[in-house]
């Protein structure tokens, strides 16, 4: 299945568009996409991300950076016993998905991946044809009304909420507003979960060149979703009711790198991340 998604595979989509897709709005899964260099992205979506890569040239290490963090901390959460994820946000997944890193540690780990777009679940339900469905669901919904991932039976046949589980909110928060309570939405998840349980966020923020993000930003105007940008306060805040694992939040080249940081790791300051445990 992984060999499906290698560098010379073609896109996932199928060769006719599901009603739901949308090819005259850029969606924030295919310009992320783009970024990667995957193929899963339209002509409105390459110009979105031009656009942004043109104000922010550093958006592709960004989003490189941040793939690249998912993957840390899932490994990290799988080494230290987690066997439940709930990957909300997904994105298209390609290589370094969620469950690929989960199951490289524990082969019989369950994961749920959620996203509101379309699009996106297509891909999803591509990727995981033939994947065991009692160890793996895709489910279209909205982190905003929290209550159709909590109260979703098609996410309950897979996680057992009485035993830990990783709820991962990587690169998603930034979509979702304080007028649309951010915060209150996170706390929902929190207080849904088992002791033992953790929290894995990485969110847009300024960087060292102030006012590039918010320049940025003018690429995704005509997106599905704006983005909100929020300081290392605002997003230390989404961890309230866990522990932060060292380092706590830091940029997210700089959450527990593999290699010692460079200076262009360091110079990908348009981000920061962390994972706290639920205790
Ligand atoms: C930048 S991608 C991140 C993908 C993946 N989490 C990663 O970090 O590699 C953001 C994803 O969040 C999804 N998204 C944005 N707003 C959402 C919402 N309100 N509910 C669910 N998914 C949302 C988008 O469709 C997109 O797939």
């Amino acid at each position: 299945m992984t060999e499906e998604l290698g560098p010379e595979a073609g896109p996932l989509l199928p060769d006719w568009d599901p009603p739901e897709i949308d090819r005259t709005k850029a969606h924030p899964a295919r310009i992320y996409d783009y970024l990667l260099g995957g193929k899963d992205n339209f002509d409105v979506d390459r110009e979105a991300a031009e656009v942004a890569l043109g104000l922010m040239p550093e958006l592709r290490g960004m989003a490189r950076a941040n793939r690249a963090f998912l993957g840390r901390a899932v490994r990290h959460l799988a080494e230290a016993g987690i066997t439940q994820f709930l990957d909300i946000g997904t994105g298209i997944p390609g290589p370094g998905n969620t469950g690929e890193v989960a199951r490289a540690v524990q082969p019989e780990a369950r994961v749920v991946y959620v996203d509101y777009d379309p699009m996106v679940s297509a891909h999803s339900r591509a990727l995981l044809a033939g994947a065991d469905s009692a160890l793996t669901a895709v489910v279209q919904a909205d982190v905003r009304e929290p209550k159709t991932i909590l109260d979703n039976g098609n996410v309950h046949t897979v996680l057992d909420f009485d035993k830990p589980i990783a709820v991962l909110m990587v690169a998603l928060l930034h979509f979702v507003s304080d007028a649309e309570d951010a915060h209150g939405i996170v706390a929902q998840f929190v207080d849904a979960l088992a002791p033992g349980s953790a929290l894995v966020v990485s969110h847009a923020s300024e960087g060292h060149e102030l006012g590039k993000s918010v320049a940025a930003r003018s690429g995704w105007k005509n997106a599905t979703s704006q983005l909100v940008l929020r300081d290392r306060g605002e997003i230390e805040r989404f961890f309230e009711g866990t522990e932060l694992l060292d380092p706590g939040v830091v940029i997210i080249p700089a959450w527990r790198p593999d290699d010692e940081l460079t200076d262009e790791g360091r110079s990908l300051d348009y981000g920061q991340a962390a994972v706290g445990f639920k205790r």
